[in-house]
Formats: structure tokens, sequence, C-alpha cells
């Protein structure tokens, strides 16, 4: 048995907890829209063809944002053809994942989706194959209110209020050279500067995200970030970050430490921002949005596409549609511990995908919906997340890894908030074989009694869920949480994610 402890300090609160926190991604990928979100001819589908089985899930998971509509798809994607009467809209191939679009599902099917989920969007345009008209124009027909070209095509098409839509990406990962239209850094932070003011000259008040690093591995990290903020600084809000985990080879210890390169990527992020702030004398502090992050087991499917090649231009094919088991929703959860912790940057982020791709929601063509394991640690710390995050000390004992040496075995955050009269404690015990009793001093807030404590984890790691067995691995109230004068202790079993939720005084 390992021992570990926590200490808040309530009186300076990190920063809010952003609603933008808990967003998702919807590409035109795969399954993730067709037969995801999208299935006209499925007995749970709306008068719109949504899935109301796969729109409950999306209600529980408690996502906030979407971003749309991709992603490398985004690269090469006219959005015009994805607008007007359906049998019209035009059958195109999709060169990044090599799939034929069928544009039935398109902006206006997204935002009617959105405004029925009440979520935000958060819309991409695509800078590969097209550029700053094509941008405006996507603006104009969103977000103009009446009386011009596209703004009134817009009414014509059934959607006479304009969309207001406030966030957008600036293309999708430029720096890869898999991208459609991939550019140098300088090349890149020119073209999305032009576009951004311009953008601005139409609406002053939009949030822009530029691309930031499609990884902390690429190697050009740090320098695309400092070349492209030299050019954009004064005209956008954000920089993106994108991270994908995944075990390899067996070694477990060093994929539960994987948020040891999340937290550096975040911080050498803000450290460059804010160097190229200084060196231009602007004291705006750039916004981090992590508009994709997750587990995805990329390598085995590189290993799979290079002996079997897939098979081409399918609508809607079976496209990296991962399986995840504890170990993985362990792994998630403490990604979104990493991303509370710098919510004073973090302020945006979407867990990539939403259904079906690398996704917590897998459905059934015409079938079930259900719930991966990396559901329930994103849906649970929604939930329970709410005012501010306070600056949590930990002191842990370490585990030896391969790829990040020594890493604390025990993470944590901690939120307060006194209108709802609720706290909550995130923890993840990253040891692969000790539990862990945790004693957290939350004396600070003052707390009355333990609401709700709830652990993830399992004898097997590797179980999953699957559609015959959809709630193998659900997380389970943990009976060893106790409170005494504000003094926490719970154990913590072996590769295990709990959250627990306080009550504390209204004020
Ligand atoms: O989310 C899957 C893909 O991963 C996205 O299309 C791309 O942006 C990233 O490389």
């Amino acid at each position: 048995m390992l021992n570990a402890s926590l200490r808040v300090d309530a009186a300076t609160p990190l920063a809010p907890v952003h609603r933008r926190t808990f967003g998702s991604f919807v590409e035109h990928m795969g399954r993730c829209v067709y037969t995801g979100v999208y299935e006209p001819d499925h007995p749970t589908a709306d008068a719109d063809g949504f899935r109301r089985d796969v729109a409950d899930l999306v209600r529980e998971l408690g996502v906030t944002t979407v971003r749309y509509p991709g992603g490398n798809f985004v690269s090469g994607y006219r959005w015009e053809d994805g607008i007007g009467p359906k049998d019209q809209r035009p059958v195109r191939r999709d060169l990044a994942w090599h799939s034929l679009e069928t544009n039935q599902f398109g902006l206006n099917e997204f935002m009617t989706w959105c405004r029925r989920m009440d979520i935000e969007p958060m819309m991409a345009v695509n800078l590969g194959t097209r550029g700053l008209q094509e941008a405006l124009d996507l603006l104009e027909y969103t977000n103009h209110p009446s009386g011009t070209h596209l703004s009134d095509l817009r009414a014509a098409h059934g959607h006479a209020d304009p969309y207001d839509i406030r966030m957008w990406c600036l293309g999708n990962e430029m720096d890869g050279p898999w991208q459609i239209g991939h550019l140098d850094a300088r090349s890149y932070g020119r073209k999305a500067a032009q576009v951004a003011r311009a953008m601005k000259m139409a609406d002053r008040d939009l949030e822009l995200v530029v691309c930031g690093s499609s990884g902390s591995a690429m190697p050009t990290f740090g320098a695309w970030e400092a070349t492209v903020l030299e050019e954009t600084y004064d005209a956008v809000e954000y920089i993106s970050l994108h991270a994908y985990y995944e075990e390899h080879d067996g070694d477990l210890a060093s994929f539960l430490g994987s948020v040891t390169d999340m937290d550096h990527f975040i911080e050498s992020v803000v450290s460059t921002a804010d160097a190229v702030g200084a060196r231009l004398g602007n004291r705006k502090r750039i916004q981090l949005s992590f508009d994709e992050w997750n587990v995805w087991y990329l390598s085995r499917h590189q290993a799979q596409a290079e002996v079997q090649p897939t098979d081409d231009w399918r609508v809607a094919p079976r496209v990296i549609e991962d399986q995840y088991n504890v170990a993985d929703a362990v792994v998630v959860g403490n990604m979104l511990i990493s991303l509370l912790r710098h919510s004073d940057r973090v302020t945006a982020a979407s867990q990539a995908q939403l259904a079906n791709v690398i996704a917590p929601i897998m459905t059934e063509p015409g079938g079930a919906a259900w719930r991966q394991t990396i559901f329930h640690p994103f849906a649970l710390t929604a939930a329970a997340a709410s005012g501010h995050v306070l600056r949590a000390e930990v002191t842990a004992p370490v585990q030896d890894t391969a790829k990040y040496g020594e890493v604390p075995v025990l993470d944590a955050a901690v939120t307060t908030d006194s209108e709802t009269g609720r706290a909550a404690l995130f923890a993840v015990n990253r040891s692969t074989d000790q539990p862990l009793t945790l004693e957290a001093d939350l004396r600070e807030l003052d707390p009355s009694g333990v609401a709700e404590a709830l652990t993830l984890a399992d004898e097997d790691v590797y179980a999953a869920n699957t559609m015959d067995d959809p709630d193998r691995v659900a997380p389970q109230p943990n009976k060893t949480a106790r409170l005494d004068g504000g003094r926490l202790t719970v154990t913590l079993p072996p590769v295990s994610w709990t959250a627990l939720t306080l009550s504390i005084p209204r004020k």
C-alpha cells in the first residue's frame, strides 16, 4: 500500500472552470457523422435524421462545444456543397480519409443539431485548398443578419436567424506534411493573419484560433508556434494544441504517465506565446485551445494500413474505431485533470472525436449506441467540475517509467463552487500494481460531507465495453472515502480514476 497527501490553497484560486473545457469534435471522418450523430433511417431518428439515442448520450456526456467539420477533412472541404436542397448536393472525394462525402449533412444540419443540443459550435475554415474569400463567404452565410447575397441564401435555406458563431479555427494542423495544402510556419502565419484580419473586419468580436503544432513530438514544435504567433499575435485569441497518447509495447507505466508530456506541452506553448508577446511589446495573453486530445492507438492503425491498405472511396467506412479499456479511461481522466490544472491558460478544449471515431460513444448502424470506458471520466468531470480550480499541492511516491523517468503515482485536481455548495476532487492512481491511500487536507474548504465517491478501476485493466456487454466497465461507489474534520481519506486502487464530490458552505 502506498501513501500520498494533498493540500489545497483555497485563498488564491487558480482560475475559473471554463465550460469550453468540456468540448468535443465532430469530423466528417469514418462514422462520426453518418451512422454516428446522423442516421435518418435509424429507429430513434428524429424528423431531421439525428439519432435520439446518440443525442441522449451526448447530453449525459456533458459536451459544451463541438469543433466541426474537421480535422484533416476540412483542408479539402467546400462548405457550399453541404447547403441547400439535399438532392442537389454533390458527392465528392475526401482525400484526407479516402472516403466519399455525400454532403447530406452539412452546415445547417450541424447548426440545427447544435441548437437542439444546446452546444456551442466551433467552426473550422479550410486553409488547405482554399483561403480568404471562402472563409469570408462562410462567415457571411453563418453570421450576417440579412440583406446580402449569402445571408439571404441562408434564409432561403430555411434559417432566417444568423447563427452568430463566435469561435473559428483558422485551418487544421497546417504544420503536418499529411495536411492538404501543408505550409511552412511563416507562410501559414501570413495566410492565417490575413484571414483573421479580414474576418475581424466583418466582426471584431470573433474568437480566432490559429494552428499550433499537431503534437509536441513534431520536429517544428516550438519554432512553429513562435513564427506563427509573430505573424498573427494581434489578430487571434487562441493557439491550438493537439495530443494523442497510446500504450506502446505493453509499457503500461509510461502510458499512465502520459500527462507528463501533456503538462510539458501546455507549459511550453504558454512560455513560447508569452515570449512572442514580450518581443512584440503586446500585453495581450494568448489563450490555449487544446482542440484535439485523446487516447488513439495510432501506431496499430498505421501498421494495419501497411499490411492491408484501405478499401478506397466508401461512404462512412469504419475508420479508427478504437475500443477503449480501463487504462485508457484512467489516462483520459488524467488528461482532464491536466486541462483543469491549466485553466488559467487552456480555456477551450475538444476531445477527439464524439462518435465512433476514437470516441466515447459507439454506435451500430440501425442498432445500439453505448458508452466506451472513456465516456465515464469525461461525463463525471464535466458534471462535477464547476466554480474555480484550486492550486493543489501533491506529495506522492514515484513510479519509474521508461519514457518519462520518475512519475508521481498520484495526480489530482480540486474545484470548488460556493454557489452550488459543491467541491470536487479528481484523482488518478497511476501505480500499475499498488493501491494508494490518499489523505487530502481540505480544511480550507470547510466540507461537511462526501456527497459522492466514484472510482473507475478493474482487476483487468484491459477490460472494455462492447455492444454485447456495454456496462462491463463503469465507475463504482468507493466505500473507503472518509471525511473527518476537513481531512479526507480514500483508498485508490492501482490504475484507477476517482471523482469525489463534497458538500461545502454556500455563499
Ligand atoms: O482526429 C483525427 C485526426 O487527427 C484529425 O482529422 C486530425 O486533425 C488529427 O491528425
